[in-house]
Formats: C-alpha cells, sequence, structure tokens
C-alpha cells in the first residue's frame, strides 16, 4: 500500500491532479499496486480565507505519507512570492528535497524545433539553496542592517549585512548561498543517476564568470566528486546553455544546475520538447519523502475550462512510481501515454482537440490495452 498525500492546490491543478488520479487507479485495476491517497487543502483558498501558508501541523501529517503528488501553487489574489514561497518552496525545504529531476525527452510529433534532432535530456537542479534560500532584505537611505536566516536539515545558518552607502539610496539584497555538503550530496545523486542509466558524462551549468564566489565553490566539489567517481565533466556558462539547448539539444544528457538557472532552462527546455504541458518534475530526497508536481504553473485563466493539458502531471505520477520502487508501472504510464498520443488523442496547447478529462481517459484505456 503506498501513502499518497494529494495536494491539488490552486488553479488548474485540481484538474490536472484528478486525471493524474485516474491514471493511478487505472494501475491499480490492472496490476497488483494499492494506493491510500489522501487529499490536502494546502493552497490559496485556504490562505485567502484562514491566512495561513505551510503550517507546522501539515508538515507533521505529511510525513506520515510516502510521497506528494502536488498540482500547483499560485494565485493572481496574492502578492507574487507569498504562497511560491509560502507553500511550495516551504514543502520542498521542509522535506530536505534537495534534488529536482525534470526529465526532458523529446516528445515527437510535438517538439517545436525545425530541424529533426532526437535527444532525451535529463536535467538535475539543486533545489534548496542558491538565490532560492529567500535572504535578503532592503536598506533605505542608504544605510541599514538586515538579519537573515536560513534553516535548512544540513544547518541552520545566522547572517547579518551591514550597510553604509556614501549615497542615501535605497537599496535591496538578495542573497545567493550554496554549502559544501548540499552540493556534495547532489553531486553524489546526479553520478549515481547517470551510472544508472550508462551515461559517463555530465554537464555542470552555472555562471562562474561572475558569480565567482557562490560557483567556484560549487566548481570544486564537482571536479572533487567527478575525479574520484571516474566520471567525465564539462562546464558551460548558463547564457550558452540557454543557446545550445535549441540549437544542439542532442548533444546533452545529463544536466546539473544551480536552482535558479535550473528554474529558467528547464521552462525553456520543456519548451524545445513539444510544450510545458509534457513537462513533470520530482521534488526529490532520497532517504525521505518526495513531492511530485507538473513544471508548469496553476494557470488560473484556465481554471475550470477542461482544456487544460494534464499530461505533465500524468508524468510526474510516472515518476511517483519510479521512485517509489516500481519502474515497472512508470513504465506502463509511460506506454499509456505514448499509447495515446499514437492514437491522435492531444490537447489544445499541442494543436489537438482532446479536453483535459478526455486526455486522461485516452491515456487510462491505453493502459487497459497494455494488458
Ligand atoms: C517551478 C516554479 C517555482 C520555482 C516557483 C513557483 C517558486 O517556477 O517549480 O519551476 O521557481 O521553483
Ligand atoms: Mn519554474
Amino acid at each position: 500500500m503506498h501513502k499518497i498525500a494529494v495536494l491539488p492546490g490552486d488553479g488548474i491543478g485540481p484538474e490536472v491532479v484528478a486525471e493524474g488520479l485516474k491514471v493511478l487507479n487505472a494501475l491499480s485495476e490492472n496490476y497488483s499496486v494499492k494506493f491510500d491517497f489522501q487529499e490536502f487543502n494546502i493552497n490559496s483558498e485556504r490562505y485567502l480565507s484562514t491566512g495561513t501558508l505551510v503550517t507546522e501541523e501539515d508538515i507533521a501529517q505529511l510525513r506520515k505519507f510516502d510521497s506528494i503528488f502536488l498540482g500547483a501553487i499560485g494565485d493572481d489574489r496574492v502578492k507574487p512570492g507569498v504562497l511560491e514561497k509560502g507553500i511550495l518552496l516551504a514543502l520542498r525545504f521542509s522535506f530536505d528535497q534537495y534534488i529536482n529531476h525534470r526529465p526532458a525527452p523529446l516528445w515527437k510529433p510535438f517538439g517545436r524545433l525545425k530541424r529533426d534532432v532526437d535527444f532525451n535530456i535529463d536535467v538535475f537542479r539543486e533545489n534548496t539553496e542558491d538565490y532560492y534560500i529567500g535572504a535578503g532584505g532592503r536598506v533605505t537611505g542608504g544605510k541599514g542592517s538586515i538579519d537573515m536566516r536560513v534553516k535548512r536539515h544540513l544547518y541552520d545558518m545566522k547572517v547579518r549585512l551591514d550597510a553604509n552607502a556614501d549615497a542615501a539610496d535605497d537599496f535591496a539584497f538578495e542573497i545567493g548561498m550554496m554549502s559544501r555538503k548540499n552540493i556534495e550530496r547532489f553531486a553524489d545523486h546526479v553520478i549515481d543517476f547517470s551510472n544508472l542509466i550508462g551515461e559517463n558524462y555530465i554537464t555542470v551549468v552555472d555562471k562562474a564568470n561572475v558569480c565567482s564566489n557562490i560557483y567556484s565553490l560549487w566548481r570544486e566539489v564537482w571536479d572533487e566528486k567527478c575525479k574520484r567517481a571516474g566520471k567525465e565533466h564539462g562546464y558551460m556558462y548558463v547564457d550558452a546553455m540557454t543557446m545550445a539547448l535549441v540549437k544542439n539539444p542532442d548533444k546533452f544528457r545529463v544536466i546539473a544546475v544551480p536552482n535558479m538557472f535550473g528554474d529558467i532552462i528547464t521552462d525553456l527546455l520543456a519548451e524545445v520538447t513539444g510544450g510545458l504541458g509534457l513537462a513533470p518534475g520530482g521534488n526529490i530526497n532520497p532517504k525521505g519523502i518526495s513531492m511530485f508536481e507538473p513544471v508548469h504553473g496553476s494557470a488560473p485563466k484556465y481554471k475550470g475550462m477542461d482544456r487544460i493539458n494534464p499530461i505533465a502531471t500524468i508524468l510526474a505520477a510516472k515518476m511517483m512510481m519510479d521512485n517509489l520502487g516500481r519502474r515497472d508501472l512508470g513504465d506502463v504510464i509511460f506506454k499509456g501515454v505514448r499509447g495515446a498520443f499514437d492514437k491522435g488523442v492531444y490537447t489544445q496547447d499541442l494543436g489537438g482537440k482532446a479536453t483535459t478529462k478526455q486526455m486522461g481517459d485516452a491515456v487510462v484505456a491505453a493502459i487497459h490495452a497494455l494488458k
């Protein structure tokens, strides 16, 4: 029995999660697997009516589950950053999900490149540090102090910034930070994954030519880890990387990238594979509770219209099965998606006519047909 906490979230989140659950239920009808789903209303509605984001109590409840299955978080009525940091990032950090795995295989025939080029990339985005630590603040009139705190499973750090400028202006700071131990465990995971798929080369992305403090530590650890593991690696600056992902995505197989740049290049790459509607992600803690979600957001303007592509969420369910040790069932979901596409069923974002529900139904039918 797999205990799954289900967080449909905001906007179109509940619609795509419903299709993901439909597909997981199709697995338990056809194969020996059982799920215990429990839904949580950790979302913008709860925030707007009660003012609560993620609470200690939520975390304690969620700890009882094997995995978290998430739709999307985000709402136009709330100031940017409140829900993102207070819910999504709070969950990633609370469960120490230091890896964000975002697979990006070409989805034929939906690839957006003019040239016919085949590729299959796995992006590993660092998920708890970098410019995402939420440390920073304002000093007004050129003078002031900012007290910051970064609390993670690996450390609890207090940082104080004293600013004293010779110009009476307002200044804003956003501090980026990386720690050796976190980069080490992240690199270990990426190296393990490349061993698993028999890939000997890792492309490591950064901007070490400008942010040379933070990314020289990053490179130092990658050099050490790859040397010890006998793994080949090379560095790409993120600007060149965005270009290369459009120009020659077939040159890459495994990519490791810091949090902020990873956020950006995975949206770009999702579009190259066929569209954001096809891109899943796993927030992974190899020894703890992982959380699976589509890369896309809550798309409030499409809420309730039954037109959003549920495939990213269905593929997030596939990643969840892989992570729960059922790669056989992950494979069934993958084949179900492929089978539905091969029958010509796809949603409007891909140029098709299927509704959200019809897309989910087609994947379920393809799964039944595999038996
Ligand atoms: C993503 C999202 C989040 C991120 C936001 C909503 C905090 O864009 O999962 O890619 O930046 O990680
Ligand atoms: Mn993003």
